[in-house]
């Protein structure tokens, strides 16, 4: 979270005053509609038909994302060895199988490993937006309709962030985002799922909120069978929060993108490589990112007084080789909920290894970030940008 003030009070505030803390009530009787409105508002920023605001995150979004486009057990999903955990938990969680692949020089998912690594098994794919940077949602939507396959897009690390015109999370059949505490926009934890499938939107809305529907169904909402799901329904005093922050995403994100412009132009001269960006005008501007021949260079520059710099092959649960619980197969709480021990997926590719990805774990530790904060001052930005070129020198 990079701004968050007396304004999201004050709308906390009224929610209190309201006593009226659940998504569900009734307008007449002081409802405020907190959660309902927000979801209109995304989906309107967003430009999709549908916006579902939960709790439990970025990962119960993608897992209920999975569950809307009927993705289980049987099915394979490919997602890039370069991002959360979760997002391959999810695909478990859905009783699919993840199929780990390559990512490319832009840090997202290579579109020729993701090609090469689909069987008549795969059903779904996830590229991921990492660091606010956009997949190359061209090429992987292509390939995707060639082989029938569903996108969800992972934008977690990218609120607002855009692909060639389009917003990120709206070019796949499903998009989900996070706004958990160290995301773009925040309500402390929460997730969100935007799509323009009507059959995704009540399949997802079912599962994420079988108490509701079981107790006052409602044929205006959902036309299909209920089934049991989770209890992951937002609460007010979220949407309260988001809806301020939705107010301040756009600012954010061009202070973000205008220091980003600023280190980009001071630093081309000294000849570094840059993370190439798929859409630069899209890019969230969460990090300036370098390219280095080795790691020794990278790691030199990252620790050189003033950089502050840091690797992506350090970030733990971001790189598939960390990911241990999935490698070793240990997932769910009982041996007969574990999908990679479900008949269906006996076939599928469920064998990993800590090496199967060597041109990730190589590009992760040949890449620098610097991580940007919005709310740096002019003085500050100077100061960082001499520190790179000393360093770079
Ligand atoms: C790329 C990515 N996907 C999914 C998630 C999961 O989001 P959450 O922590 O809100 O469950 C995160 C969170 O850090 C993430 O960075």
């Amino acid at each position: 979270m990079y701004r968050i003030g007396k304004e999201e009070l004050e709308e906390i505030r009224k929610v209190f005053e309201s006593k009226q803390l659940s998504r569900y009530g009734d307008p007449k009787e002081g409802h405020l509609q907190e959660v309902v409105t927000f979801e209109r508002e995304w989906a309107e920023k967003i430009g999709t038909k549908y916006a579902l605001l939960m709790a439990g995150g970025g990962t119960s979004a993608l897992a209920s994302g999975l569950i809307g486009l009927g993705i289980g057990p049987g099915d394979e999903v490919i997602v890039p060895g370069y991002t959360f955990i979760a997002t391959a938990s999810a695909v478990l969680n859905a009783g699919a199988i993840p199929v780990i692949a390559e990512i490319d020089e832009t840090l997202t998912l290579d579109p020729v490993d993701f090609e090469r690594k689909i069987t008549p098994n795969t059903k779904a794919v996830i590229p991921v937006h990492m660091q606010g940077l956009p997949a190359n949602m061209t090429r992987i939507i292509e390939i995707a309709q060639k082989y029938n396959i569903k996108v969800i897009e992972d934008a977690c690390q990218a609120v607002g962030g855009s692909y060639k015109g389009n917003r990120l999370g709206s070019l796949g059949d499903v998009g989900v985002f996070s706004f958990n505490y160290y995301k773009i926009i925040s309500c402390g934890e929460g997730g969100c799922i935007v799509t323009n499938d009507r059959l995704v939107y009540e399949r997802v809305l079912v599962y994420h909120d079988s108490g509701f529907v079981f107790l006052s169904p409602s044929p205006k909402e959902v036309n299909i069978p209920i089934f049991i799901g989770l209890q992951l329904r937002a609460n007010e005093i979220m949407g309260a929060i988001l809806r301020v922050q939705l107010r301040r995403l756009d600012s954010i994100l061009s202070d973000l993108r205008r220091i980003k412009k600023v280190f980009i132009e001071e630093l081309k001269l000294t000849g570094v490589k840059f993370v190439p960006v798929n859409d630069p005008e899209g890019d969230c501007g969460v990090v300036v990112g370098f390219q280095f021949e080795s790691e020794k260079d990278a790691r030199e520059f990252a620790q050189r007084e003033g950089v502050k710099g840091w690797l992506p092959i350090d970030t733990g649960k971001h790189v598939y080789s960390n990911w241990e619980p999935i490698l070793e197969h240990r997932v769910g709480h009982h041996p007969r909920m574990n999908p990679f021990e479900f008949p269906e997926n006996k076939g599928l590719r469920i064998n990993y290894s800590k090496d199967m990805c060597p041109r990730t774990l190589d590009i992760l530790s040949r890449t620098v970030f610097i991580t940007i904060n919005p709310d740096w001052t002019d003085e500050e930005i100077e100061k960082r940008i001499r520190a790179c070129k000393e360093a770079l020198r």
